[in-house]
C-alpha cells in the first residue's frame, strides 16, 4: 500500500450500489418495510405514493416496493399507481394494497369480501415462483411448500390480470399471491414485512437481492465512511460546526462521526439542565470528551433550568419553559464557541418519514420531540444532519462501530424534558435528588435482573402526594415513587412490561430504606392508550 493511500483509504463499497424505493400508500407497517430492505443489507427510502415522474427517475431505484394502505381500489377508487413505477423497467412488488392496486392496473378484479382476513393463515406457496421457491415453514401432504403469513385485508383479487399467474394461495384469498414472471411484477396479499410472517425476512431478501439484484453491501462500517465522507462534502475544508449533545444516543453517534470526518472543527455544546439522570451528564464527557476526543463545552445551568420552573405544575408550560431556555443558552454558548457556520442536528430517519407524512397528511402525526427546532433559521446557521437516513438500529450499529459504550448505545430513550416531566407538579431539586436514587436504584435492579434489555423504558416517577408508612417505630408521612416500564416497537403503542414479582419487590425494599423520603413505591400497569409512556 502506498502512503497515499494510507491517508486516503479506498473508497468503501459503494452503499448505494442498489436502491429501493418503498412506496407509501398509508399503511401502518410502511416504515417496516424500508427497515427490513436495509436489513437485507440495501439502501432504502419511503416516499409517498403521488411521487412525480422526475423524482421516481432521479431516486434511481433498482426495485420498487408498493406498501399497503387503507384504501380500496374496488368501484375504480383507491390510491392510483404512478405510471412511472411500470416504465422503470424494475422489479415491483406490491404488498397487500400494494398487490390490489397493482391487479386492477392491469385488468384484474378486486372486489370487497365478507371473509375479512386478520391475523394468521396458512398459506400455499404454488407454480415454484422465483419468488417463494424453496420458502417455507413446513411441507403439505403433496410437498407443496406451506408458510405462517399475517394476513390483514377485507378486499381481495378475485381474477387475474392478463399474463399474471397465482404464486400462493390462503383459505380465504386463493389468490393470494401474483407474479408476471417476464415482467418482473410481484403482488403479496399477506405482510411479509412483519414479524409474524416468519418466512417474511427471506422473501424480502430474495426480492431485492435475487430478483431485484442489489447486494447485501450495507454494512456499519460502509455506512461510517460514506457518512464520513458526505460530512466532509457537505462541510468542506473550513467549516465549523455545533452541535446541542443531549447525552441521548442519537447526538452522542452524532458527535462521533463528526469528530471523525472534521475533527476539531466540530464543538459539541452540552446543556447540562440538571435534569438528568444520575452520573449522566458526567458520563457524556467521559465518553465523548475522553473516549471519543471530541471538543465539549459543558455548562452546568442546573440552578437557571430550576429557577424557570419554579412554580410551574403544567406539563407543557414545563417544556416550553424549558425549550425557551434552551435555546438561550445555547445561543449565548454559541456566541462564545466561535464562528460557526453550521448546526449539526440528531435527526433520524424516522422523524423526516413522520415530518413527510405530516406533510403530505398520509398518516397521523406525532409530535415532535425535538428541542433545537427552530434554531438554525435563528442563528443563521446551515444544518448537518449526518444521521437523516438512518433507523435508530443502523445508528447504534454505527455507534458500536465507532467504539462507544454499550450502555450508552443501548440505552433507552430519554425525553429532552428530562426529569422535570417524571417529577409531577412543580421541580424542586430535592424531589429530583429522590427521584435520581429512585431511578437508580430500579435501573440497577433491572440490568442485575438481565431485564433492562428486555423492555424499551424503564423509569421512576416522583409523585409529590404524601402517603402514610411506618419504619421502626416512627410514623413516615412522605411522598410516593411508582415505577413504570414498557415493551413497545415504535413508542406509539406500549403495554406495562410483567416483570417478576420478586424483582419489584426487592427494588420497592430498597428505595424505601435507601431514599430518604419516599414511604411507598407503587406499580404503573397501564397501556398505552390510553395513558402515555411519560406520565406527564
Ligand atoms: P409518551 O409519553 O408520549 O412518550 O407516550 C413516547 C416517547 O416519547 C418520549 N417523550 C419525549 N421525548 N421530549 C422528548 O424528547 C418530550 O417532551 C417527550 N415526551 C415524551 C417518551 O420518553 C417516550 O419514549
Amino acid at each position: 500500500m502506498t502512503a497515499a493511500a494510507d491517508v486516503h483509504p479506498a473508497p468503501p463499497t459503494d452503499n448505494h450500489a442498489g436502491r429501493i424505493l418503498v412506496l407509501d400508500f398509508g399503511s401502518q407497517y410502511t416504515r417496516l418495510i424500508a427497515r427490513r430492505v436495509r436489513e437485507a443489507g440495501v439502501y432504502s427510502e419511503i416516499r409517498s405514493c403521488d411521487i412525480g415522474d422526475d423524482a421516481l427517475a432521479a431516486f434511481g431505484p433498482r426495485g420498487i416496493v408498493l406498501s399497503g394502505g387503507p384504501e380500496s381500489v374496488t368501484d375504480g377508487g383507491g390510491l392510483p399507481i404512478p405510471e412511472a413505477v411500470f416504465t422503470a423497467g424494475v422489479p415491483v412488488l406490491g404488498i397487500c394494497y400494494g398487490m390490489q392496486a397493482m391487479a386492477a392496473r392491469f385488468g384484474g378484479v378486486v372486489e370487497s369480501s365478507d371473509a375479512r382476513e386478520f391475523g394468521m393463515a396458512e398459506l400455499r406457496a404454488r407454480g415454484h415462483s422465483d419468488l417463494l421457491r424453496g420458502i417455507e415453514d413446513r411441507t403439505g401432504p403433496g410437498g407443496e411448500g406451506l408458510l405462517d403469513v399475517w394476513m390483514s385485508h377485507g378486499d381481495r383479487v378475485t381474477a387475474l390480470p392478463d399474463g399474471f399467474r397465482t404464486i400462493a394461495s390462503s383459505p380465504n384469498a386463493p389468490i393470494a399471491g401474483i407474479a408476471h414472471p417476464a415482467r418482473r411484477l410481484y403482488g403479496l396479499q399477506f405482510h411479509p414485512e412483519v414479524t409474524h410472517t416468519r418466512q417474511g425476512t427471506a422473501i424480502l431478501e430474495r426480492f431485492v437481492n435475487g430478483i431485484c439484484g442489489c447486494p447485501p453491501v450495507r454494512t456499519p462500517a460502509n455506512i461510517v465512511a460514506e457518512t464520513v465522507a458526505a460530512i466532509r462534502e457537505r462541510v468542506g475544508e473550513e467549516g465549523r460546526v455545533l452541535l446541542a449533545l443531549s447525552g441521548g444516543v442519537d447526538s452522542s453517534v452524532a458527535a462521533a462521526l463528526l469528530h471523525r470526518a472534521i475533527g476539531d472543527r466540530v464543538t459539541g455544546i452540552f446543556v447540562d439542565n440538571g435534569l438528568l439522570r444520575r452520573g449522566e451528564g458526567d458520563q457524556v464527557m467521559e465518553t465523548l470528551a475522553r473516549g471519543q476526543g471530541v471538543r465539549v463545552r459543558r455548562i452546568d445551568a442546573g440552578s437557571r433550568f430550576l429557577a424557570a420552573l419554579r412554580g410551574i405544575e403544567d406539563p407543557e408550560r414545563k417544556r416550553n419553559a424549558i425549550g425557551n431556555l434552551f435555546i438561550e443558552i445555547f445561543e449565548e454558548e454559541a456566541e462564545r464557541a466561535g464562528r460557526a457556520s453550521f448546526l449539526a442536528q440528531g435527526t433520524i430517519y424516522p422523524d423526516v418519514i413522520e415530518s413527510a407524512r405530516a406533510d403530505t397528511g398520509k398518516a397521523a402525526v406525532i409530535k415532535s420531540h425535538h428541542n433545537v427546532g427552530g434554531l438554525p433559521e435563528r442563528m443563521r446557521l446551515t444544518l448537518v444532519e449526518p444521521l437523516r437516513e438512518l433507523f435508530k438500529d443502523e445508528v447504534r450499529a454505527v455507534g458500536v462501530e465507532l467504539g462507544l459504550p454499550r450502555a450508552l448505545v443501548f440505552r433507552h430513550p430519554f425525553p429532552g424534558p428530562g426529569l422535570a416531566v417524571r417529577v409531577l407538579g412543580e421541580v424542586r431539586e430535592d424531589r429530583l435528588e429522590r427521584l435520581r436514587a429512585a431511578d437508580a436504584i430500579f435501573l440497577e435492579e433491572l440490568r442485575r435482573a438481565g431485564w433492562y434489555d428486555r423492555v424499551a423504558q424503564a423509569f421512576a416517577v416522583f409523585l409529590p402526594v404524601r402517603s402514610v408508612g411506618v419504619m421502626g417505630d416512627q410514623r413516615r408521612h412522605e411522598p410516593v415513587v411508582v415505577l413504570r416500564a414498557v415493551e413497545t416497537g415504535d413508542f406509539m403503542t406500549a403495554r406495562a412490561a410483567r416483570l417478576p414479582w420478586e424483582l419489584l419487590e426487592t427494588v420497592s425494599t430498597r428505595i424505601v430504606n435507601e431514599v430518604p423520603g419516599v414511604s411507598r413505591v407503587g406499580v404503573d400497569v397501564t397501556s398505552k392508550p390510553p395513558a402515555t409512556i411519560e406520565w406527564e
